[in-house]
């Protein structure tokens, strides 16, 4: 859709920025704090770029008061930060670590102090040790009730001072690396228990949800998704059939949940079929269906190009070496890769990708808003999208015109989608300043603020302005009309004018 004009963004949009705790705060084991899956899974050699770990990080446990003088500074409105649960629990129940939570209480403080709306993620992936070690972490229901226990502590706590909270970050990729594919904590290949894990968090969500509007209706609520809609590769029926069971089980799968309380039938039935679904109980169905979001929480980098399944694509069967006759043989492939007979992934020509292969994708951007507002019809926050770039430190300048352009385009796109319709309410980049990137160290960099450190823990950690951080200023301050400045009907040339009255 065209359109001559854009609208305004809304008055009270929340221009906001986004962190996690294991990512930025470092003080992995000061004041009482409890060891975290991460603090343990990255001293696991080979795990992560180099060894590196959060154990430092970019020290926001002691310097959230500089960070938060340069949010004002810029004019933030809302910033997104997550708990480390360990930190206030260190077993994750039980005892309460007095000093941990003092930590959140002042952060929050001086947020609220200095006009910035705290954003409150309860879970970006640090799960208490102790919970891995005693009950199998999201393996179990007890961890599920730990969750509850923990958020509804957090609730009562700053009841009056936060109203937006997050509860799951990613729960699709911290699942599927964690129990899938082995590249996060707890380090397991095994689908089965992704499945099993995946559906004790979403019990845990259900609950957290309903937990908090039962105990402040001015609370807002929702999960945080890693959202990527799926493009067929080309105009081919059985590609754009690949297209559509693509977006089922990467997304549907889980926000059908969410929302509508749930398993998608098409994902579901095929799971049952191969005997990989969740073990879901009677009463599980009246937790799920019990809750509904405030709102959805997007974490948009890029989408995924499809086509049709190695078995049905005649093109791709001949490249592969297939053995379709034997049945054990497939079985074994499909309780490892269940999608196999849904959709082969592809890559998209049209679209280029940054230093670590992730497409750059603004209109991409768009279609995510317009598909999830579309199946939901719940207000959206962004509550991420950035660019990793290798920044550098030039006589304290840093000049990373690459984020500004990619921001700048995504916004552009943002602001189409709110103009078609999409509600979007907010929108957090990804990152404030610099923090660890879980996988790839510190030198892939997301921030708008620099920080001078490398992958040993060496540099004075010392924060410097990027150039996107007056540019996204600018934004804010003009309430995004910076980006393409919206014009009134007094402005339009004569020529311009004529052609609107002659429609
Ligand atoms: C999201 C996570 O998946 O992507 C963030 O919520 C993460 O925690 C971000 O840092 C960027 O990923 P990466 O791997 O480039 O750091």
């Amino acid at each position: 859709m065209y359109h001559k004009f854009l609208d305004k963004f809304p008055p009270q949009f929340l221009w906001g920025a986004a962190s996690a705790a294991y990512q930025c705060e470092g003080a992995a084991a000061e004041d009482g704090k409890g060891p975290s899956v991460w603090d343990a899974f990255c001293r696991i050699p080979g795990k992560t770029r180099n060894g590196t770990t959060g154990d430092t990080a970019v020290d926001f446990y002691h310097r959230f008061e500089e960070d938060i003088a340069l949010m004002k500074e810029m004019g933030l409105k809302a910033f997104r930060f997550s708990v480390s649960w360990s930190r206030v629990f260190p077993e994750g129940e039980g005892n309460i670590n007095r000093k941990g939570l003092e930590f959140y209480d002042h952060l929050i403080d001086r947020l609220l102090e200095n006009g910035i709306e705290p954003m409150v993620t309860l879970y970006h992936w640090d799960l208490p040790l102790a919970l891995q070690e005693k009950y199998g972490g999201w393996l179990s229901r007890k961890t599920a009730d730990a969750f509850v226990a923990y958020a509804g502590f957090l609730f009562a706590r700053w009841r009056g001072k936060v109203r937006w909270w997050i509860t799951f970050n990613e729960q699709n990729v911290f699942t599927g690396l964690g129990y899938r594919f082995a590249a996060h904590p707890p380090g397991e290949k095994d689908f089965r228990h992704m499945m099993q894990a995946n559906h004790i968090v979403n019990l845990a969500n259900a609950r957290t949800v309903r937990l908090a509007h039962q105990m402040d209706p001015t609370f807002r609520i929702g999960p945080s998704f890693g959202y990527g809609p799926s493009y067929p590769l080309n105009a081919d029926p059985g590609n754009v059939l690949a297209a559509l069971n693509a977006d089922a089980f990467n997304n549907d799968w889980w926000l059908d949940v969410y929302v509508k309380g749930r398993y998608p039938r098409f994902v579901l039935k095929h799971l049952e079929r191969l005997g990989l679904a969740p073990d879901i109980r009677e009463e599980d169905y009246a937790i799920l269906e019990g809750a509904r979001p405030d709102f959805l929480g997007m974490n948009y980098y890029h989408g995924g190009t499809v086509q049709a399944n190695v078995f049905e694509n005649p093109q791709l069967s001949k490249q592969k070496t297939l053995d379709t006759t034997d049945p054990y043989q497939m079985q074994a492939d499909m309780e490892e890769s269940p999608e196999k007979v849904m959709f082969e992934t592809a890559r998209n020509p049209y679209l280029e990708s940054t230093e670590w292969g992730w497409e750059i994708d603004p209109k991409g951007f768009r279609v995510a808003l317009r598909k999830m507002y579309d199946r939901y019809e719940l207000p959206i926050i962004v509550t991420e999208n950035g660019i990793g770039t290798m920044d550098v430190l030039e006589n304290g300048k840093i000049h990373d015109t690459q984020r500004i352009e990619y921001l700048r385009q995504h916004l552009l796109e943002m602001r189409k989608a709110i103009t078609d319709g999409v509600e979007v309410i907010g929108y957090c980049a990804w990152s404030f300043t610099d923090l660890l990137s879980w996988l790839n160290g510190y030198r892939k960099r997301y921030g708008f603020v620099y920080v001078d450190r490398d992958e040993q823990d060496g540099g004075t950690l010392n924060r410097y302005r990027k150039d996107s951080f007056h540019w996204y200023a600018d934004v804010i301050r003009s309430n995004g009309n910076s980006i393409l400045p919206e014009r009134t009907i007094d402005e339009l040339t004569e020529q311009e004018w004529k052609q609107v009255c002659q429609k």
